[in-house]
């Protein structure tokens, strides 16, 4: 039995190979996911490492820049393993006037520095646009992606987004390398649209939330509780976000005889999203060890099956589900 992962292009343009499954390092950051331990992080990167994973997806605000400071601590020395996605977008956003920071390509260029001198490197292979809409500097990231593209500190760019308007914006002249969306059974509405345009356009695509957040683990019910400073106590606090977690709770008790025995469900919806053609990696978030192994381990597995698609199909049709925050 095979126990790496393959390695496959991440679209068409970027001369990267990049495991079919990643590593998000956004919930490890200890900011918004409740409590997190490096020490466990540093063991989910090794564990990621150790299965064939060589992506990894951070971002300048995740953890007020913990997350990449931990990611760079683990590719102290062995710089050529890690194949390294960063964002740049949401700090000092100017939420009332609706418009980021980056207002000149130097102040674009700058941020990005920070972001590699948190890594501990001087280049990343994927810089993304965090702000998924558009907005009065979107040309300021455009123009400014491409001069750290030729000057080499990066490698390729793009932007995270579910939204099929900003990446045409992003790739008007053709050169966009990538995406980033939330794409998971709970949320197949990139199917209609973006992701047959990312196909024909040769865009890579990196699929995020593939575990809808944890609820595709199928480890809630009714009574789960979280942290306070985990952003899924809304979950259970607001009245409205109530309503649709148990709606999704329903959901994913449908999906469990879809799962195939010696899977979880985890595994199952990691599957899901690998196997649509558009998609060129999963980055699932691992907070442990574990997770990371499991979540690995889905990219040994073989590709849906038709039954087990049209299974999927019944309980979520092609195209349905709902959007998942923050997309
Ligand atoms: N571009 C953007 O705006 C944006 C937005 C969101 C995410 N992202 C990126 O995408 C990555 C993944 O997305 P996500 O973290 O939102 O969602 P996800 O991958 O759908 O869910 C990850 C969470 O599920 C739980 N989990 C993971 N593996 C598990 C397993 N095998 N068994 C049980 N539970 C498991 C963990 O949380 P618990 O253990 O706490 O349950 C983990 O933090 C992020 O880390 C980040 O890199 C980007």
């Amino acid at each position: 039995m095979e126990t790496q992962l393959h390695l496959g292009p991440l679209g068409s343009r970027t001369g990267l190979n990049i495991s079919t499954i990643g590593t998000g390092l956004w919930s490890v950051a200890g900011s918004e996911w409740g409590p997190a331990d490096d020490e466990g992080t540093l063991e989910a990167i090794e564990a990621s490492l150790d299965l064939g994973i060589n992506f990894f997806d951070t971002a300048d605000v995740y953890g007020g820049g913990h997350s990449e400071e931990l990611l760079g601590r683990a590719m102290r020395g062995r710089r050529e393993r890690f194949v390294v996605a960063t964002k740049i977008g949401w700090i000092e956003f100017d939420g009332e006037a609706g418009k980021s920071q980056y207002d000149t390509v130097d102040k674009l260029v700058a941020g990005v520095e920070d972001s590699l001198r948190r890594l501990g490197t001087d280049y990343v292979d994927v810089i993304q646009c965090h702000i998924f809409f558009t907005e009065p500097n979107t040309p300021v990231f455009i123009e400014g992606f491409r001069r750290l593209k030729e000057s080499g500190k990066v490698r390729s760019w793009g932007i995270s987004t579910g939204e099929l308007g900003p990446l045409q914006a992003f790739n008007a002249d053709g050169d966009c390398d990538v995406l980033q969306i939330d794409y998971s059974i709970l949320n197949r509405i990139p199917e209609t649209e973006i992701l047959p345009y990312c196909q024909e356009a040769g865009i890579g695509v990196i699929v995020r939330g593939p575990l809808a957040m944890g609820l595709l683990a199928d480890k809630y019910d009714a009574s789960a509780t979280f942290p306070d400073n985990d952003f899924r106590h809304n979950w259970i606090e607001n009245p409205e976000q109530n309503e649709q977690f148990l709606q999704d709770l329903d959901t994913v008790a449908a999906l469990r005889s879809a799962v195939p025995e010696g899977q979880t469900m985890a595994q199952f919806a990691i599957r899901f999203v690998s196997s649509h053609p558009a998609v060129s990696t999963a980055i699932p978030g691992a907070r442990n060890a574990r997770q990371a192994r499991s979540n690995a381990a889905s990219g040994l597995l073989p590709r849906l099956s038709g039954e087990e698609s049209r299974h999927i199909d019944r309980i979520v049709p092609p195209g349905g589900g709902r959007k998942i925050w923050p997309a």
